[in-house]
């Protein structure tokens, strides 16, 4: 039978078949009592049920429709259909909904199991009306995948991304001139992003390798090398983690800790202005942490905010481990201060041990939920020193100098 059969056929039977059945479904529903009307009450859902290449044939009724109800909200439910047509099957929805995209997957396992789905994690949808928690939000993705989402996108990601980076670096820039790059430069040293040497990134090493090649090897100029403003790229600008990490090397030989320990720094959360410095063992299970904050008040005094520290292993705790963590961190950022927030029992002995180390030169818990800590920056220069005695004897408990006192035992 031909396409045009079919049509012919469809619209005098079909016709006759809708005459037929209107009276029989007005009568059902005043029986029963239920709206039975044909009318559509805002939302059309056409379930298709054959194949991927009948869409192409109910594109005409599906026009028809919108044209029919221009208002109404139009769903197409095709998907067990097409199915065997596709390694991966798409939902598009109106807002991020999970109990909907179960229904989804539900009904695509019930039919095909193994089949795997792709979800869009939209910026079009504003994810603060989607009446999740910030923890569901958090776990969306999981969860997802638990369904069978094997491939979830972001689609246009880049958009709001990089208009939101542009649109904060040239209000920077506005306000505090080339600070606002500099500030930039910060964060990519800190999180050793591969953006922190911009020549290697947009093909340097291949220009000039194609240079080199093309010239057979005569060319005197180049876009790498010393010369260049990659170099100044390179150049060690904070205080590297690499310092503490000497210094815990240190402190691990004196505790006989054979394993290798690393010091990271990142930020706490990506794009957080909190920062995480965090000592880990070779299966990267953390040692100790500390999550922080530098600020500087408005006589340009600097201070380190602690909001979390964790000296985690109960075994490693009272070793003066946590204190060659502050040592480093208030030498990288000029600490002047250090506030604890929210601090703990713990906290409270460990700062007035360390002023016992004079590593402090007060401590004040009496301002409510927070322990402000004075640096003796004399002190901590001598720790500082190149020849390591004070640190060394630190780190073996070999001296205990009060606050404001020189360290007299230097055996
Ligand atoms: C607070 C904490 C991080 C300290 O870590 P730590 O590695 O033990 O600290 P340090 O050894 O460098 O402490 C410095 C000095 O304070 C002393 N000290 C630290 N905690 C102490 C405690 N609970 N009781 C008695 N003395 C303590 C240390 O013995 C050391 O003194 P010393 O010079 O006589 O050796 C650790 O106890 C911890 O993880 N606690 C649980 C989590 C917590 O409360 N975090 C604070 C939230 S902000």
């Amino acid at each position: 039978m031909t396409l045009r059969q079919k049509r012919i056929l469809d619209f005098y039977l079909g016709g006759f078949l809708i005459l037929l059945l209107r009276p029989i479904v007005a009568l059902v529903g005043r029986v029963l009592r239920r709206d039975h009307t044909l009318g559509v009450k805002g939302a059309i859902c056409v379930q298709k049920l054959l194949g991927g290449g009948s869409l192409v044939v109910a594109y005409p009724a599906l026009l028809g429709l919108r044209r029919r109800w221009p208002d109404a909200r139009l769903s197409l439910v095709c998907t067990p259909a097409v199915a065997p047509f596709a390694d991966l099957l798409w939902m598009e929805t109106a807002t991020a909904d999970l109990a909907y995209a179960k229904r989804f997957a539900d009904a695509i396992h019930a039919v095909y199991p193994e089949k795997m789905l792709a979800y869009n994690l939209s910026p079009s949808f504003n994810w603060d009306t989607t009446g999740m928690s910030d923890d569901e939000m958090a776990a969306f993705p999981k969860e997802l995948g638990k369904l069978g989402f094997v491939f979830n996108f972001i689609t246009y990601g880049g958009h709001q991304i990089d208009g939101l980076a542009a649109q904060e670096f040239a209000t920077g820039v506005l306000e505090d001139g080339m600070l606002a790059l500099a500030r930039l430069q910060r964060t990519i040293r800190m999180i050793d992003s591969p953006y922190k040497t911009p020549q290697t990134y947009v093909g340097g090493p291949r220009a000039d390798g194609a240079l080199m090649a093309t010239s057979g090897r005569t060319a005197t100029t180049n876009a790498m090398g010393k010369g260049s403003t990659q170099y100044q790229h390179l150049v060690q600008t904070e205080v590297p983690p690499k310092l503490l990490e000497s210094w815990v090397e240190l402190w691990a030989k004196h505790y006989d800790i054979a394993e290798a320990l690393r010091v990271e720094m990142r930020p706490h959360k990506a794009g957080s202005d909190l920062l995480e410095l965090n000592i880990v063992d070779g299966s990267n299970t953390k040692i100790a942490n500390a999550v922080f904050a530098t600020i500087q008040d408005l006589r340009g005094k600097n201070i380190l905010s602690v909001r979390d520290q964790n000296t985690f292993s109960e075994a490693f705790r009272k070793k003066r481990l946590m204190t060659l963590i502050h040592v480093f961190l208030i030498y990288r950022y000029k600490s002047d201060s250090v506030h604890y927030v929210n601090p703990t029992d713990d906290n409270d002995k460990q700062t007035k041990g360390m002023k016992a180390l004079g590593i402090y030169n007060d401590v004040n818990a009496e301002i409510g939920d927070i322990i402000v800590a004075g640096v003796n920056g004399e002190r901590v220069k001598e720790l500082l020193n190149p020849d390591q005695i004070e640190l060394r004897q630190l780190i073996s408990k070999k001296s205990r100098p009060r606050a404001g006192k020189k360290p007299t035992n230097r055996s």
